[in-house]
């Protein structure tokens, strides 16, 4: 495949910047000189990064933002698709809408889209249940929501475009972003690997990676406005640079960014462990501003059950790579997903995957019941386990991994990381640790953004507490060693 079958032609996105000013002068005229616009993102980073570009459009249009849909002119909710309860949450929030708009302003525009609303049968339900939702697009329209939303405002009639055609990166849009210092950066979109039981392929298509020069150029410019955390996004970054071929592997793309100037740190998201290559963990390793943090799904502790998944390596191989990750990074956090209640899972099913879990001790783990989706092949197979025996194989998952990791935090106690301060709230900072621990500590706000050192005080399950190092000398040289340790830039 060729770049010009990835990539949406310059004109195209000189086109649909002119439809952003065209809608805007229909705006002005409906909403007077400022609109503004409420835009709610459900599901995973790619869709927040999606957002963002979403948002860029919007802001060129004219469009300012607000925090609650009761304020805006234009709603926009970005959803998700890969459970059923992600659905749902979103099919009762667009419920929550209506009697907003019959109250507070009949010319709400409200619209639809992401992976969600890509399934033709979500967009029929919504084209016949819910009237007063004006726009619905996929994911592969997202490059044309300027356009849309220009011939909803001229023909004022309700617009639907989940066409599946168009799987292509339309690059050149600004980008609005929330917060300067935290960056999202997408290096491909889609998937090819047609896990059973998961939707995303069928929703975001197949795999494409945006060019290196491209990415480059973006982390440069995050760089130039002040990120200090860079995360590389795609379903499976390991794969990047296939389609079309870049040049580089994403091991040699990692690289490149890390040898980009600036003080600021790289993470990536998410890591198949079937294309977890040896060159990653070195290039991890080696590279200063890489985190020692690897998000690698194992997804079930079952050679049988990962057959059936479709996940391309078993329970073995995917602890040699820890093992050899560990050898590499003895201090690298290792986090995952583990799907619970996959059909035809047996007790001794469930007990492999207890096992594994106990066996690598992950730092955390996002852990999920099994939900089907129409369409995938998983949704076909026979699924004779109950709900409460599921439920209950959960329950004790869940018991398991809190217990591990209390132990592991504890053993934190004491020790200094160097935080990255993302929040504050009356007077106490948040900022999560080169490791991913989120830490909570007593400080002042003109620290967010910033690097800073902190040391443990106390471990609960989900979260540490500490406080701020370095307040004096000898405490400095106190924790020096421990300093070299923990943190990789400080
Ligand atoms: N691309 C990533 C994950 C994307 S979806 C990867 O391959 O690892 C995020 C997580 O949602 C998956 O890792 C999986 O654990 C979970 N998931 C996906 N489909 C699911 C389903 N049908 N039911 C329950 N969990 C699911
Ligand atoms: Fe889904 Fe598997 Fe692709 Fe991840 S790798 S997005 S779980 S199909
Ligand atoms: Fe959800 Fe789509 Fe992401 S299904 S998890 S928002 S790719």
């Amino acid at each position: 495949m060729n770049t010009k079958d990835v990539f949406v032609s310059a004109q195209a996105v000189t086109q649909q910047r002119e439809y952003c000013r065209l809608a805007s002068e229909l705006l002005i005229r409906r909403f007077g000189d400022t609109p503004r616009a409420f835009v709610h993102t459900y599901g995973c980073q790619g869709n927040v990064s999606d957002s963002e570009r979403i948002k860029g459009m919007l802001h060129e249009m004219g469009f300012v933002f607000c925090d609650k849909p009761e304020d805006a002119d234009l709603v926009l909710f970005n959803t998700c698709a890969v459970r059923e309860h992600a659905e749902t949450r979103v099919l009762g929030n667009v419920g929550a809408l209506k009697p907003i708009k019959e109250a507070k302003n009949h010319h709400m525009i409200i619209v639809l889209c992401g992976c969600m609303m890509q399934q033709a049968h979500i967009a029929e339900k919504i084209r016949r249940s819910y009237s007063y939702v004006n726009l619905v697009f996929g994911t592969f329209a997202i490059y044309r929501f300027p356009e849309l939303l220009y011939r909803h405002l001229r023909e004022n009639k309700r617009i639907f475009d989940i066409k599946e055609e168009d799987e292509k990166i339309a690059e050149g849009f600004p980008v609005w972003r929330d917060r300067s210092f935290k960056a999202w950066l997408p290096i491909m979109y889609g998937c090819n690997n047609f896990c059973t039981y998961c939707i995303v392929p069928h929703v975001r298509g197949r795999e494409r990676s945006r060019l290196p020069e491209q990415i480059l150029a973006e982390a440069k410019e995050l760089i130039a406005n002040g990120a200090k955390e860079i995360t590389l996004l795609g379903q499976n970054v390991n794969s990047y640079g296939k389609t079309p071929d870049c040049g580089m592997n994403f091991a040699q793309l990692l690289r490149k960014i890390n040898a980009l100037d600036g003080d600021f740190l790289i993470r990536f998201m998410t890591s198949h462990p079937k294309d977890c290559s040896d060159e990653l963990l070195q290039t991890m390793a080696d590279c200063e501003k890489v985190e020692h943090h690897l998000h690698l799904p194992v997804q079930s502790g079952s050679d049988r059950v990962l057959r059936e998944m479709n996940r391309g390596y078993t329970a073995q191989e995917y602890l040699c790579l820890i093992e050899k990750a560990y050898r590499l990074m003895p201090d690298l956090a290792v986090t995952s997903d583990i799907i619970v209640g996959f059909p035809g899972e047996r007790e001794e099913d469930f007990q492999k995957t207890l096992d594994l879990v106990h066996e690598v001790r992950f730092s955390s783990l996002f852990t999920f019941l099994y939900s089907p989706r129409q369409g995938t092949r998983a949704a076909a197979m026979s699924d004779p386990i109950g709900a409460k025996t599921k439920s209950e194989w959960f329950r004790k998952l869940c018991g398991d991994q809190e217990q591990i990791a209390a132990m592991r935090s504890k053993n934190l106690v004491d020790k200094s990381f160097c935080v990255l301060v993302e929040e504050e709230n009356e007077g106490m900072l948040t900022g999560r640790t080169s490791e991913n621990f989120c830490i909570t500590f007593p400080g002042k706000k003109n620290l967010v953004g910033s690097f800073t050192n902190v040391i443990v005080t106390d471990a609960g399950n989900w979260t540490l507490s500490g406080r701020l190092a370095m307040e004096s000398k000898n405490e400095r040289l106190e924790t020096e060693n421990e300093h070299e340790r923990y943190c990789k830039n400080p």
